[in-house]
């Protein structure tokens, strides 16, 4: 799933080349270090749903992976994660198993997730779906929160709440009894089918009609625009995992985390002996816990604590690491004014 904005990385991240397609971590951009986490899996050919404004960058993610028969599903507009994976299980086979991944992640232990998936992929063959449970580092409301029979080894889900208020994340953190939901799942085509079915059969509906009206070229997959433009703006969290009566949790223990905003991206960086992430040209004097990008301009800073400074050609961000998450109104606020 590579159709997210990214919205409160900006001003790296834009709308014209969102997160996922940015080498913000490794050598690599997002999407081609998610492929690349699979190295060595016994895996068919990618399946990439994106944005339509984003082909050639999805393309030349593949092609940089060596994915030359990779499909690309492009949306015409984000309908977010139910109907995106909805897409791909109607190009799939009923019985093929489906590892649904985000692009946006970083998995520091490559070992420990294929070992999870390799878990995962009995439990998704019987019918069941499979969510990648983390452990809690803290009371995150950006997360789903999985309860199930245990938190040491794969069993049922019993209760799967999506972003949940401050208050109850800080009291699932504390019950010490929750995963969070780490975003991947894995299931067999016709399970997810059965699933949307049941607990959202307009969305199903939608999508079937928007691919039995696609126009497919050799590369690309087009659903068609009017018919999947409409269909509901809902995540497979809300639409399915709450929902089904059929999800198993794989707990997964391999240093994960979800790259959704600048102060999580200070978090996985290598720091300085202050704590500073800094790239590019910076001379930072009293200066600790920031994350500082100087773009292609010098950067310098005197007596900062906390802060994030991204500089691009024609931006400069100023924040406070811990209100980074309102970012994502600037976004809102430019776009408004055109
Ligand atoms: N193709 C496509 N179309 N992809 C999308 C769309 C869409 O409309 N919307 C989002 N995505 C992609 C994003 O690019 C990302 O890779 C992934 O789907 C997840 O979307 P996010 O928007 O980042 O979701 P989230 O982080 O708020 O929440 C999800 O992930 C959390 C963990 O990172 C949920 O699954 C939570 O339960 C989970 O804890
Ligand atoms: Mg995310």
């Amino acid at each position: 799933m590579a159709g997210g904005t990214g919205s409160r990385l900006w001003p790296a991240s834009r709308q014209l080349m969102p997160k996922q397609f940015l080498n913000l971590l490794g050598e690599q951009s997002m999407l081609v270090e998610t492929l690349a986490r699979l190295e060595g899996m016994d895996c068919n050919d990618p399946i990439i749903i994106c944005n339509e404004e984003h082909r050639f960058l999805a393309a030349e993610a593949m092609r940089q992976c060596g994915q030359h028969e990779a499909k690309i599903i492009l949306e015409p507009e984000g309908r977010n994660t139910a109907p995106a994976i909805a897409l791909a299980a109607l190009v799939s086979e009923p019985d093929e198993l489906l590892l649904v991944l985000a692009a946006d992640h970083v998995i520091q232990d490559r070992e420990a997730f294929q070992q999870a998936v390799i878990t995962a992929q009995n439990f998704a063959a019987e019918g069941n779906l499979v969510a990648f449970g983390v452990v809690p580092r803290s009371a995150h409301t950006g997360y789903g929160y999985i309860k199930a029979e245990s938190i040491h080894q794969p069993s049922a889900i019993k209760q799967f709440v999506e972003k949940p208020s401050a208050e109850v994340a800080e009291e699932y953190f504390a019950s010490r009894e929750y995963f969070w939901n780490s975003g991947m799942f894995a299931f067999r085509a016709d399970s997810y089918i059965a699933e949307l079915q049941q607990y959202r059969n307009d969305i199903l509906t939608s999508c079937k009609n928007a691919m039995a009206c696609a126009v497919n070229d050799q590369l690309f997959v087009r659903p068609d625009k009017a018919i999947f433009s409409a269909c509901s703006d809902v995540s497979i969290d809300y639409a399915v995992m709450e929902q089904t009566e059929k999800a198993i949790v794989v707990p997964m223990d391999a240093q994960w985390s979800d790259v959704g905003c600048w102060a999580s991206l200070w978090d996985v960086s290598a720091k300085d002996d202050s704590g500073n992430v800094l790239n590019g040209d910076v001379i930072a004097q009293d200066t600790k816990n920031c994350y500082i990008d100087a773009g292609q301009q010098l950067v310098a800073t005197v007596g900062l604590d906390n802060i994030v400074v991204v500089q691009t050609k024609d931006t400069l961000l100023v924040a406070c690491k811990n209100q980074v998450q309102s970012i994502k109104k600037i976004v809102t606020q430019l776009k408004a004014s055109g």
